[in-house]
Protein backbone atom coordinates (compact mmCIF):
# COMPACT_ATOMS: atom_id res chain seq x y z
CA UNK A 1 0.00 0.00 0.00
CA UNK A 2 1.37 3.75 -0.78
CA UNK A 3 2.94 5.51 2.06
CA UNK A 4 0.26 8.26 1.90
CA UNK A 5 -2.88 6.18 2.10
CA UNK A 6 -1.84 4.77 5.28
CA UNK A 7 -0.48 7.88 6.60
CA UNK A 8 -4.07 9.48 5.46
CA UNK A 9 -5.39 6.61 7.74
CA UNK A 10 -3.26 7.47 10.35
CA UNK A 11 -4.00 11.52 10.38
CA UNK A 12 -7.64 10.91 9.81
CA UNK A 13 -7.65 8.04 12.76
CA UNK A 14 -5.10 8.95 15.09
CA UNK A 15 -4.71 5.88 16.05
CA UNK A 16 -2.01 3.23 17.44
CA UNK A 17 0.18 1.15 14.73
CA UNK A 18 -2.04 -1.94 15.67
CA UNK A 19 -5.08 -0.91 14.83
CA UNK A 20 -3.24 1.05 11.26
CA UNK A 21 -2.73 -2.52 10.55
CA UNK A 22 -6.38 -3.34 10.83
CA UNK A 23 -7.72 -0.10 9.82
CA UNK A 24 -5.49 -0.70 6.19
CA UNK A 25 -6.64 -4.25 6.06
CA UNK A 26 -10.51 -2.66 5.79
CA UNK A 27 -9.37 -0.01 3.82
CA UNK A 28 -7.07 -2.05 0.95
CA UNK A 29 -9.68 -4.30 0.96
CA UNK A 30 -12.31 -1.52 -0.47
CA UNK A 31 -9.70 -0.15 -2.61
CA UNK A 32 -9.20 -4.31 -4.12
CA UNK A 33 -13.05 -4.34 -4.93
CA UNK A 34 -12.44 -0.80 -6.52
CA UNK A 35 -10.10 -1.89 -8.64
CA UNK A 36 -11.89 -4.63 -9.83
CA UNK A 37 -14.83 -3.48 -10.44
CA UNK A 38 -13.85 0.37 -12.14
CA UNK A 39 -11.48 1.81 -14.45
CA UNK A 40 -8.65 2.75 -12.88
CA UNK A 41 -8.20 6.78 -12.21
CA UNK A 42 -5.79 9.02 -11.51
CA UNK A 43 -7.36 10.86 -8.57
CA UNK A 44 -8.65 8.19 -5.95
CA UNK A 45 -10.29 9.89 -2.86
CA UNK A 46 -10.76 8.00 0.63
CA UNK A 47 -13.26 9.17 2.49
CA UNK A 48 -14.38 8.63 6.11
CA UNK A 49 -17.64 9.99 8.28
CA UNK A 50 -18.12 8.69 11.76
CA UNK A 51 -20.91 7.78 13.86
CA UNK A 52 -22.43 8.92 16.70
CA UNK A 53 -23.51 8.03 20.49
CA UNK A 54 -25.65 11.09 21.97
CA UNK A 55 -25.16 11.42 25.50
CA UNK A 56 -27.73 13.56 26.45
CA UNK A 57 -30.34 15.67 24.67
CA UNK A 58 -32.79 13.74 22.83
CA UNK A 59 -34.83 15.24 20.49
CA UNK A 60 -34.04 18.28 21.45
CA UNK A 61 -32.43 19.23 18.45
CA UNK A 62 -34.91 20.12 16.18
CA UNK A 63 -37.18 22.29 18.80
CA UNK A 64 -33.98 24.65 18.69
CA UNK A 65 -32.06 23.08 22.03
CA UNK A 66 -28.64 22.05 22.67
CA UNK A 67 -27.44 17.98 22.11
CA UNK A 68 -24.32 16.65 23.81
CA UNK A 69 -22.90 13.68 21.63
CA UNK A 70 -19.99 11.91 20.80
CA UNK A 71 -18.66 10.54 17.08
CA UNK A 72 -17.73 7.22 17.50
CA UNK A 73 -15.03 5.53 16.15
CA UNK A 74 -17.31 3.33 13.52
CA UNK A 75 -17.77 4.74 10.31
CA UNK A 76 -18.67 4.72 6.89
CA UNK A 77 -16.37 4.62 4.20
CA UNK A 78 -16.06 5.14 0.35
CA UNK A 79 -13.34 4.90 -1.82
CA UNK A 80 -14.14 6.57 -4.81
CA UNK A 81 -13.05 8.71 -8.12
CA UNK A 82 -15.15 10.89 -10.61
CA UNK A 83 -16.72 8.87 -13.09
CA UNK A 84 -16.40 9.75 -16.95
CA UNK A 85 -19.68 11.94 -17.08
CA UNK A 86 -22.42 12.54 -14.42
CA UNK A 87 -23.45 8.93 -13.38
CA UNK A 88 -22.64 7.44 -9.91
CA UNK A 89 -22.36 3.72 -9.85
CA UNK A 90 -22.45 2.64 -5.97
CA UNK A 91 -20.72 -0.43 -4.93
CA UNK A 92 -21.47 -1.58 -0.95
CA UNK A 93 -19.11 -4.21 0.28
CA UNK A 94 -21.91 -5.45 2.36
CA UNK A 95 -23.76 -7.89 -0.32
CA UNK A 96 -27.18 -7.13 1.13
CA UNK A 97 -27.34 -3.65 -0.58
CA UNK A 98 -27.21 -3.72 -4.07
CA UNK A 99 -25.26 -2.03 -6.84
CA UNK A 100 -26.92 1.32 -7.30
CA UNK A 101 -26.71 3.83 -10.77
CA UNK A 102 -28.06 6.81 -11.33
CA UNK A 103 -27.04 10.01 -12.65
CA UNK A 104 -26.26 13.11 -10.37
CA UNK A 105 -29.27 15.18 -11.46
CA UNK A 106 -31.30 17.96 -10.34
CA UNK A 107 -34.11 16.90 -9.26
CA UNK A 108 -33.50 13.19 -8.53
CA UNK A 109 -36.25 10.97 -7.78
CA UNK A 110 -35.56 8.98 -4.91
CA UNK A 111 -35.65 5.10 -5.20
CA UNK A 112 -37.96 3.00 -2.70
CA UNK A 113 -38.47 3.80 0.73
CA UNK A 114 -36.11 1.95 2.57
CA UNK A 115 -33.35 2.04 0.04
CA UNK A 116 -29.85 2.73 0.62
CA UNK A 117 -29.06 4.25 -2.27
CA UNK A 118 -31.78 7.20 -1.21
CA UNK A 119 -29.11 8.15 1.01
CA UNK A 120 -26.26 9.05 -1.49
CA UNK A 121 -29.09 10.46 -3.29
CA UNK A 122 -30.08 12.78 -0.57
CA UNK A 123 -26.93 14.06 0.04
CA UNK A 124 -26.58 14.84 -4.05
CA UNK A 125 -30.06 16.00 -4.21
CA UNK A 126 -29.25 18.31 -1.49
CA UNK A 127 -25.52 19.57 -2.96
CA UNK A 128 -27.28 20.74 -5.73
CA UNK A 129 -30.46 22.05 -4.77
CA UNK A 130 -27.89 24.66 -3.04
CA UNK A 131 -26.12 25.33 -6.27
CA UNK A 132 -22.00 23.89 -4.04
CA UNK A 133 -21.80 21.98 -7.41
CA UNK A 134 -22.86 23.67 -10.73
CA UNK A 135 -26.05 21.12 -11.86
CA UNK A 136 -24.97 21.50 -15.77
CA UNK A 137 -21.66 20.75 -15.07
CA UNK A 138 -21.70 18.01 -12.25
CA UNK A 139 -19.22 15.05 -12.22
CA UNK A 140 -20.50 11.78 -10.99
CA UNK A 141 -18.32 9.35 -9.27
CA UNK A 142 -17.58 5.86 -8.82
CA UNK A 143 -17.82 4.27 -5.33
CA UNK A 144 -17.03 0.93 -3.19
CA UNK A 145 -18.81 1.67 0.28
CA UNK A 146 -17.82 -0.05 4.00
CA UNK A 147 -19.44 0.60 7.25
CA UNK A 148 -18.92 -0.43 10.54
CA UNK A 149 -21.56 1.34 12.39
CA UNK A 150 -24.68 -0.78 13.27
CA UNK A 151 -27.42 -0.21 10.88
CA UNK A 152 -30.82 0.80 12.28
CA UNK A 153 -29.33 0.81 16.11
CA UNK A 154 -29.76 4.42 16.45
CA UNK A 155 -26.02 5.16 15.93
CA UNK A 156 -26.71 7.22 13.08
CA UNK A 157 -25.49 4.99 10.34
CA UNK A 158 -27.68 7.12 7.80
CA UNK A 159 -26.22 10.53 8.70
CA UNK A 160 -23.18 9.12 8.63
CA UNK A 161 -23.88 7.88 4.93
CA UNK A 162 -25.14 11.32 3.37
CA UNK A 163 -22.20 13.17 5.78
CA UNK A 164 -19.72 10.54 3.62
CA UNK A 165 -21.56 10.93 0.19
CA UNK A 166 -21.27 14.51 0.17
CA UNK A 167 -17.93 14.17 1.06
CA UNK A 168 -17.54 12.71 -2.06
CA UNK A 169 -19.17 14.58 -4.44
CA UNK A 170 -17.74 17.45 -2.88
CA UNK A 171 -14.20 15.67 -3.48
CA UNK A 172 -14.46 14.54 -7.14
CA UNK A 173 -16.24 18.43 -7.90
CA UNK A 174 -12.88 20.16 -6.30
CA UNK A 175 -15.42 21.90 -4.49
CA UNK A 176 -13.73 23.42 -1.37
CA UNK A 177 -16.72 23.85 1.49
CA UNK A 178 -17.33 25.31 5.14
CA UNK A 179 -18.20 22.41 7.97
CA UNK A 180 -20.83 24.60 9.45
CA UNK A 181 -22.57 25.60 6.49
CA UNK A 182 -22.34 21.94 5.22
CA UNK A 183 -23.60 20.20 8.79
CA UNK A 184 -26.74 22.80 7.79
CA UNK A 185 -27.60 21.90 4.28
CA UNK A 186 -26.95 17.92 5.18
CA UNK A 187 -29.70 18.17 8.23
CA UNK A 188 -31.97 19.65 5.66
CA UNK A 189 -30.90 17.59 2.58
CA UNK A 190 -31.44 14.31 4.67
CA UNK A 191 -34.98 14.98 5.32
CA UNK A 192 -35.09 13.85 1.94
CA UNK A 193 -35.49 10.27 3.02
CA UNK A 194 -38.81 11.08 5.03
CA UNK A 195 -37.84 11.99 8.66
CA UNK A 196 -38.24 15.12 9.79
CA UNK A 197 -34.83 15.07 12.22
CA UNK A 198 -32.71 17.64 13.03
CA UNK A 199 -29.39 18.93 12.78
CA UNK A 200 -27.43 16.82 15.37
CA UNK A 201 -26.30 13.78 13.25
CA UNK A 202 -24.72 15.37 10.56
CA UNK A 203 -23.20 18.38 12.85
CA UNK A 204 -21.26 16.34 15.01
CA UNK A 205 -20.11 13.79 11.93
CA UNK A 206 -18.68 16.62 10.69
CA UNK A 207 -17.06 18.50 13.36
CA UNK A 208 -16.43 16.11 16.42
CA UNK A 209 -13.08 16.60 17.64
CA UNK A 210 -10.89 13.37 18.46
CA UNK A 211 -11.45 12.52 22.97
CA UNK A 212 -14.07 15.41 23.11
CA UNK A 213 -17.85 15.34 23.66
CA UNK A 214 -19.37 18.34 21.25
CA UNK A 215 -22.34 20.50 22.81
CA UNK A 216 -24.09 21.43 19.71
CA UNK A 217 -26.19 24.07 19.76
CA UNK A 218 -28.85 25.09 16.60
CA UNK A 219 -30.15 27.65 14.32
CA UNK A 220 -27.44 29.08 14.01
CA UNK A 221 -25.23 26.12 14.55
CA UNK A 222 -22.65 26.63 16.88
CA UNK A 223 -20.39 23.61 18.81
CA UNK A 224 -18.33 24.08 21.84
CA UNK A 225 -15.90 20.65 21.91
CA UNK A 226 -16.41 19.27 26.06
CA UNK A 227 -13.55 17.41 27.00
CA UNK A 228 -14.31 13.67 28.47
CA UNK A 229 -13.60 12.32 31.79
CA UNK A 230 -10.59 9.79 31.86
CA UNK A 231 -12.51 8.34 34.94
CA UNK A 232 -15.35 7.30 33.37
CA UNK A 233 -16.17 5.36 29.49
CA UNK A 234 -19.44 5.19 27.46
CA UNK A 235 -20.47 1.87 27.14
CA UNK A 236 -22.48 1.54 23.84
CA UNK A 237 -25.28 -1.97 24.24
CA UNK A 238 -27.29 -2.08 20.92
CA UNK A 239 -30.43 -4.19 22.19
CA UNK A 240 -30.70 -5.67 18.50
CA UNK A 241 -34.22 -4.46 18.07
CA UNK A 242 -34.12 -2.80 14.72
CA UNK A 243 -35.74 0.92 14.36
CA UNK A 244 -34.93 1.63 10.41
CA UNK A 245 -35.86 5.98 10.10
CA UNK A 246 -37.49 4.42 7.04
CA UNK A 247 -39.44 2.39 8.40
CA UNK A 248 -42.65 2.02 11.18
CA UNK A 249 -40.14 4.31 13.57
CA UNK A 250 -40.97 7.55 10.80
CA UNK A 251 -44.70 7.92 12.21
CA UNK A 252 -43.18 7.40 15.55
CA UNK A 253 -40.50 9.78 14.81
CA UNK A 254 -42.67 12.48 12.60
CA UNK A 255 -45.82 12.17 15.16
CA UNK A 256 -43.51 13.78 17.90
CA UNK A 257 -42.20 17.07 15.78
CA UNK A 258 -45.64 17.32 15.15
CA UNK A 259 -46.79 17.14 18.43
CA UNK A 260 -43.78 19.80 19.29
CA UNK A 261 -44.76 22.32 16.60
CA UNK A 262 -48.31 22.03 18.33
CA UNK A 263 -47.07 22.83 21.70
CA UNK A 264 -45.25 26.17 20.01
CA UNK A 265 -48.39 26.64 18.29
CA UNK A 266 -50.99 26.37 21.14
CA UNK A 267 -48.17 28.27 23.43
CA UNK A 268 -47.72 31.10 21.10
CA UNK A 269 -51.39 31.76 20.91
CA UNK A 270 -51.88 31.40 24.69
CA UNK A 271 -49.38 34.24 25.09
CA UNK A 272 -50.75 36.43 22.03
CA UNK A 273 -54.28 36.20 24.21
CA UNK A 274 -52.87 37.33 27.43
CA UNK A 275 -50.52 40.02 26.44
CA UNK A 276 -51.54 40.98 23.25
CA UNK A 277 -48.26 40.40 21.44
CA UNK A 278 -47.99 37.89 18.29
CA UNK A 279 -45.26 35.41 19.06
CA UNK A 280 -43.28 34.32 16.33
CA UNK A 281 -41.37 31.29 17.84
CA UNK A 282 -40.06 29.18 14.86
CA UNK A 283 -38.93 26.52 17.38
CA UNK A 284 -39.70 25.84 21.15
CA UNK A 285 -36.73 27.04 22.24
CA UNK A 286 -37.75 30.55 20.86
CA UNK A 287 -40.11 30.71 23.33
CA UNK A 288 -37.99 31.53 25.76
CA UNK A 289 -35.84 33.62 24.48
CA UNK A 290 -38.79 35.92 23.00
CA UNK A 291 -39.35 38.87 24.86
CA UNK A 292 -43.00 38.16 25.92
CA UNK A 293 -42.71 40.31 28.93
CA UNK A 294 -43.99 37.00 31.00
CA UNK A 295 -41.90 35.72 33.90
CA UNK A 296 -40.79 32.33 33.72
CA UNK A 297 -43.91 31.19 36.50
CA UNK A 298 -46.28 33.19 34.20
CA UNK A 299 -45.01 31.64 30.84
CA UNK A 300 -45.31 28.02 32.95
CA UNK A 301 -49.29 28.94 33.99
CA UNK A 302 -49.87 29.97 30.14
CA UNK A 303 -48.66 26.44 28.95
CA UNK A 304 -50.56 24.88 31.29
CA UNK A 305 -53.24 26.91 30.23
CA UNK A 306 -53.15 26.41 26.63
CA UNK A 307 -51.97 22.70 26.72
CA UNK A 308 -53.71 21.02 29.03
CA UNK A 309 -52.13 17.48 30.87
CA UNK A 310 -54.51 15.69 28.61
CA UNK A 311 -54.16 14.58 25.19
CA UNK A 312 -55.44 16.47 22.81
CA UNK A 313 -57.48 15.48 19.14
CA UNK A 314 -56.91 17.59 16.46
CA UNK A 315 -60.59 19.49 16.92
CA UNK A 316 -59.54 20.43 19.96
CA UNK A 317 -55.94 21.54 19.19
CA UNK A 318 -58.18 22.92 16.14
CA UNK A 319 -60.69 25.18 18.91
CA UNK A 320 -57.47 26.28 21.37
CA UNK A 321 -56.12 27.80 17.86
CA UNK A 322 -59.33 29.24 16.68
CA UNK A 323 -59.04 27.78 13.56
CA UNK A 324 -60.26 24.74 11.37
CA UNK A 325 -58.93 20.86 12.09
CA UNK A 326 -57.81 21.24 8.28
CA UNK A 327 -56.03 24.49 8.76
CA UNK A 328 -54.00 23.05 11.34
CA UNK A 329 -53.11 20.09 9.54
CA UNK A 330 -51.88 22.21 6.57
CA UNK A 331 -49.93 24.34 9.22
CA UNK A 332 -48.36 21.37 11.37
CA UNK A 333 -48.91 18.77 10.60
CA UNK A 334 -47.63 18.46 6.63
CA UNK A 335 -44.16 16.56 6.08
CA UNK A 336 -41.10 17.36 3.92
CA UNK A 337 -42.97 15.51 0.91
CA UNK A 338 -46.23 17.28 1.12
CA UNK A 339 -47.91 14.52 3.09
CA UNK A 340 -50.11 15.11 6.60
CA UNK A 341 -49.16 13.37 9.57
CA UNK A 342 -52.34 11.22 10.28
CA UNK A 343 -53.60 12.21 13.20
CA UNK A 344 -53.01 9.24 16.54
CA UNK A 345 -56.23 7.53 17.51
CA UNK A 346 -55.06 8.22 21.09
CA UNK A 347 -54.37 12.02 20.21
CA UNK A 348 -51.34 14.43 20.38
CA UNK A 349 -49.71 14.14 23.28
CA UNK A 350 -48.81 17.53 23.73
CA UNK A 351 -47.96 18.30 26.89
CA UNK A 352 -45.43 15.43 27.56
CA UNK A 353 -43.77 16.29 24.94
CA UNK A 354 -43.23 19.53 26.01
CA UNK A 355 -42.18 19.25 29.47
CA UNK A 356 -39.50 16.32 28.09
CA UNK A 357 -38.05 19.14 25.44
CA UNK A 358 -37.91 21.46 28.07
CA UNK A 359 -36.41 19.41 31.31
CA UNK A 360 -33.85 17.68 28.51
CA UNK A 361 -32.37 20.90 27.19
CA UNK A 362 -32.00 21.60 30.93
CA UNK A 363 -29.53 18.09 31.88
CA UNK A 364 -28.13 18.83 28.46
CA UNK A 365 -26.65 22.42 30.14
CA UNK A 366 -26.37 20.68 33.36
CA UNK A 367 -24.48 17.56 32.27
CA UNK A 368 -21.80 20.38 30.40
CA UNK A 369 -21.24 21.44 33.93
CA UNK A 370 -20.83 18.45 35.37
CA UNK A 371 -18.36 17.51 32.87
CA UNK A 372 -16.42 20.65 33.65
CA UNK A 373 -16.72 20.22 37.06
CA UNK A 374 -15.58 16.47 36.56
CA UNK A 375 -18.80 15.13 38.82
CA UNK A 376 -19.16 11.36 37.93
CA UNK A 377 -22.23 11.04 40.29
CA UNK A 378 -23.86 13.77 38.59
CA UNK A 379 -23.48 12.54 34.67
CA UNK A 380 -24.85 9.37 35.87
CA UNK A 381 -27.50 10.69 37.60
CA UNK A 382 -28.48 13.43 34.73
CA UNK A 383 -28.60 10.28 32.07
CA UNK A 384 -30.97 8.13 34.63
CA UNK A 385 -33.47 11.20 34.89
CA UNK A 386 -33.10 11.62 30.72
CA UNK A 387 -33.74 7.94 30.54
CA UNK A 388 -36.89 8.45 32.72
CA UNK A 389 -38.15 11.35 30.88
CA UNK A 390 -37.39 9.47 27.27
CA UNK A 391 -40.01 6.70 28.31
CA UNK A 392 -42.42 8.57 30.47
CA UNK A 393 -43.03 11.73 28.79
CA UNK A 394 -41.35 11.34 24.98
CA UNK A 395 -42.51 7.71 24.84
CA UNK A 396 -39.80 6.85 22.52
CA UNK A 397 -38.22 3.67 25.09
CA UNK A 398 -39.62 -0.39 24.75
CA UNK A 399 -39.39 -3.11 26.79
CA UNK A 400 -35.49 -4.19 25.53
CA UNK A 401 -33.87 -1.00 26.20
CA UNK A 402 -35.65 -1.46 29.46
CA UNK A 403 -33.89 -4.35 30.24
CA UNK A 404 -30.74 -2.80 29.03
CA UNK A 405 -31.04 -0.14 31.41
CA UNK A 406 -31.90 -1.82 34.39
CA UNK A 407 -28.94 -4.24 34.01
CA UNK A 408 -26.32 -2.01 33.04
CA UNK A 409 -27.31 -0.03 36.57
CA UNK A 410 -27.52 -3.36 38.09
CA UNK A 411 -24.12 -4.16 36.91
CA UNK A 412 -22.42 -0.49 38.18
CA UNK A 413 -23.41 1.56 35.35
CA UNK A 414 -23.39 5.46 37.32
CA UNK A 415 -26.09 6.20 35.04
CA UNK A 416 -27.43 4.40 31.57
CA UNK A 417 -30.42 5.85 29.06
CA UNK A 418 -31.39 5.10 25.68
CA UNK A 419 -29.89 6.70 22.80
CA UNK A 420 -30.72 8.29 19.51
CA UNK A 421 -34.37 8.66 18.23
CA UNK A 422 -35.58 5.56 20.62
CA UNK A 423 -38.10 2.56 20.04
CA UNK A 424 -34.81 0.36 19.50
CA UNK A 425 -31.56 0.57 18.37
CA UNK A 426 -29.08 1.11 21.45
CA UNK A 427 -28.17 2.19 25.42
CA UNK A 428 -25.57 3.97 26.68
CA UNK A 429 -24.15 3.75 30.13
CA UNK A 430 -21.80 5.53 32.05
CA UNK A 431 -18.82 3.24 33.80
CA UNK A 432 -16.12 3.64 36.10
CA UNK A 433 -13.04 3.09 33.13
CA UNK A 434 -11.35 0.72 35.51
CA UNK A 435 -14.43 -1.44 35.39
CA UNK A 436 -15.25 -1.65 31.57
CA UNK A 437 -14.29 -5.26 31.21
CA UNK A 438 -16.15 -6.59 34.26
CA UNK A 439 -19.32 -4.74 33.22
CA UNK A 440 -19.14 -5.61 29.19
CA UNK A 441 -18.50 -9.39 30.10
CA UNK A 442 -22.06 -9.26 32.74
CA UNK A 443 -23.73 -7.38 30.25
CA UNK A 444 -22.56 -10.11 27.62
CA UNK A 445 -24.00 -12.80 29.91
CA UNK A 446 -27.21 -11.26 31.34
CA UNK A 447 -28.22 -9.77 28.19
CA UNK A 448 -26.81 -11.18 24.74
CA UNK A 449 -26.17 -15.09 25.95
CA UNK A 450 -29.22 -14.17 28.72
CA UNK A 451 -32.19 -12.66 27.94
CA UNK A 452 -31.94 -12.59 23.93
CA UNK A 453 -31.43 -16.61 23.89
CA UNK A 454 -34.52 -17.08 26.32
CA UNK A 455 -36.63 -14.69 23.69
CA UNK A 456 -35.25 -16.10 20.54
CA UNK A 457 -38.44 -16.15 19.26
CA UNK A 458 -38.39 -12.55 18.62
CA UNK A 459 -37.05 -11.14 15.50
CA UNK A 460 -33.35 -9.57 16.84
CA UNK A 461 -31.17 -8.44 14.36
CA UNK A 462 -28.53 -10.89 14.41
CA UNK A 463 -24.53 -10.17 14.82
CA UNK A 464 -21.39 -12.08 13.54
CA UNK A 465 -19.31 -10.52 16.50
CA UNK A 466 -20.26 -9.30 20.09
CA UNK A 467 -17.48 -6.38 19.54
CA UNK A 468 -19.56 -4.95 17.03
CA UNK A 469 -23.22 -4.89 19.63
CA UNK A 470 -21.28 -3.74 22.52
CA UNK A 471 -18.33 -1.76 23.51
CA UNK A 472 -16.55 1.26 24.59
CA UNK A 473 -17.18 4.46 23.25
CA UNK A 474 -13.83 6.03 21.98
CA UNK A 475 -14.53 9.35 20.95
CA UNK A 476 -13.65 10.50 17.37
CA UNK A 477 -12.96 13.35 15.08
CA UNK A 478 -15.11 14.13 12.37
CA UNK A 479 -15.51 13.52 8.93
CA UNK A 480 -12.40 13.40 6.14
CA UNK A 481 -11.28 12.76 2.62
CA UNK A 482 -7.61 12.49 1.15
CA UNK A 483 -6.48 11.48 -1.85
CA UNK A 484 -5.16 7.88 -2.22
CA UNK A 485 -2.36 7.30 -4.94
CA UNK A 486 -1.55 4.40 -6.49
CA UNK A 487 -2.97 0.68 -5.90
CA UNK A 488 -2.77 -1.36 -3.03
CA UNK A 489 0.57 -3.19 -2.10
C1 LIG B 1 -32.51 11.19 15.13
C2 LIG B 1 -32.46 12.52 14.39
C3 LIG B 1 -31.70 13.55 15.23
C4 LIG B 1 -32.30 13.66 16.62
C5 LIG B 1 -32.40 12.27 17.26
C6 LIG B 1 -33.11 12.28 18.59
O1 LIG B 1 -31.22 10.64 15.22
O2 LIG B 1 -31.83 12.37 13.15
O3 LIG B 1 -31.70 14.79 14.57
O4 LIG B 1 -33.53 14.31 16.58
O5 LIG B 1 -33.07 11.35 16.42
O6 LIG B 1 -32.39 13.00 19.53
Amino acid sequence: MPSDFSSGLQRSYGCSPVELSSLRARYNRLLQLFNATFAASEQVFVVRAPGRVNLIGEHTDYNGYPVLPVALDRDIAFVVAPSSGRSVDLINENAAFNRRTFVAEFPLAPYQQGDWGNYVKAAIHGILEAGMVDRNRAIGFNAVVGGTIPESAGLSSSSAMVVASALAFLAVNNVKFDRKLLADLLAHAERYVGSEGGGMDQAVSLLAEPGRALRIDFFPLRTEPVPLLKEITFVVCNSLVRAPKSENARYAFNRRVVECRLANALISEAIRRKTGKIVRAVHLADLVSEDTRLTSAELQDATVQAIGEQPLPLRAVAERLAKNPREVERAYCTLRDGSILREPSDGFRVWNRYRHVVTEAERVISMVRAFREADPGKIGELMNQSHASCRDDYEISCPELEVLVSLGREHGALGARLTGAGFGGCTVHAVRTERVDDFIHCMVEAYYHGFVRQELGRDFARYEHLRDVIFPCRAAGGADFWLAEGNPG
